[in-house]
């Protein structure tokens, strides 16, 4: 039974504090999907060098993605939660994906073009080949979903790519993976720019929601979203991209429909009682997330435990398609 269940793998950078955008287009899904498939979670620590790091800060954040993943609801029992760096096989197969990789697939990503005006004091060669390394995280477990955000579809897209190119080059080797983007909260929009996507390396901190946010400071932060003009509240991201991701966010606080909200909130005047339900919604929404984390981040000895046994699973399946794709490549056995 559990060969016939569908792979998904996913992973997260452990760069910063997680926000309710990471929960919104990833993780909740995570936490769904993990029942009907087989499931491997990764914090993805050599994704997060790309960019210059503190080492205590990435130790840090990597045992606090490692318990996040928990306090959200991915259960170890059922999924296999691990960290990248413990699990060399995929930079193995990094390597030989990377001479499949033509230079201009790599130069038309835009997280590429982003990152390296944002960080053009840096920008290394790490942080270009950087979508080679995921297309290895997830083809190394045959992964069939790939639950992420839009942001991620152009890296998704370079994955299947070369997964295709592996098989005709050599024979079918890789399962081509496809990307599972949620209709609702795919991109989380920042809600001090309400046409830029909620991100962790913001330095306005108004801008996101973190999931250690109290209730108080994420009140606060949606009562002072900017909003658009106008006053009614209905959905359309082009003309009020502000009430459009406010909306997104009561939807994944509370599942109401759209139509829901804007009936909900049909003839009140301003846009004030709906950042207070929104407010209190998210507030609500975050609260367990948030009291889980601390309990689970309190025990660092059982997360490393959790990892090391997730490493364990993930190296023995890693290295079985490894060996294949050596074979396949013809590099000689040791
Ligand atoms: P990262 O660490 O930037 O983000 C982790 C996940 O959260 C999603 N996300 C968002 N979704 C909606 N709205 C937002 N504002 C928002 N911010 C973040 C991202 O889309 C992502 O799904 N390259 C990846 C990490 C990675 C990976 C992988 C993912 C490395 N290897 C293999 C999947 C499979 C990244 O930087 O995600």
């Amino acid at each position: 039974m559990e060969q016939q269940r569908k792979t998904i793998l996913s992973g997260m950078q452990p760069s910063g504090e997680l926000s309710i955008g990471h929960i919104a287009g990833a993780l909740r899904n995570w936490v769904t999907l993990q029942h009907d498939f087989d499931s491997l979670f990764c914090v993805v620590d050599q994704h997060a060098i790309t960019v210059q790091q503190e080492p205590a800060k990435l130790r840090k954040w990597t045992l606090d993605l490692v318990a996040m993943y928990q306090a959200a609801g991915v259960d170890p029992s059922k999924s296999v939660v691990f960290v990248q760096s413990h699990v060399p096989e995929h930079v193995q197969l990094a390597w030989i994906l990377t001479c499949l990789t033509g230079m201009g697939e790599c130069s038309r990503m835009t997280q590429f073009k982003d990152k390296s005006e944002r960080h053009s004091d840096n920008i290394n060669v790490g942080l270009f080949t950087y979508p080679i390394l995921m297309a290895a995280d997830i083809l190394i477990y045959n992964a069939d979903l790939v639950p992420v955000g839009e942001d991620q579809k152009q890296h998704l897209e370079l994955a299947r790519n070369l997964a295709e190119r592996f098989n005709h080059r050599y024979s079918p080797t890789f399962t081509v993976p496809e990307p599972y983007i949620p209709k609702v909260g795919g991109r989380i929009m920042s809600l001090q720019e309400p046409t830029k996507k909620m991100s962790k390396s913001d330095p306005n901190m108004k801008a996101s929601i973190f999931l250690t946010d109290s209730d108080d400071d994420i009140r606060n932060k949606i009562r002072r979203a900017v909003t658009d003009s106008g006053s009614d509240i209905r959905y359309d991201e082009q003309v009020r991209p502000g009430i459009s991701n406010l909306m997104s966010l009561y939807h994944i606080a509370t599942d109401k429909t759209f139509a829901d909200i804007e009936a909900e909130f049909a003839g009140s005047t301003g846009y004030a009682p709906f950042k207070e339900a929104v407010g209190e919604a998210v507030a609500a929404y975050v609260r367990p997330i948030r009291e889980r984390f601390l309990e689970l981040r309190a025990d660092e000895d059982s997360l490393r435990a959790i990892a090391k046994a997730g490493a364990e699973q993930a190296r023995h399946r890693a290295w079985k398609v490894l060996r294949k794709v050596y074979k396949k490549t013809g590099f000689i056995e040791l």
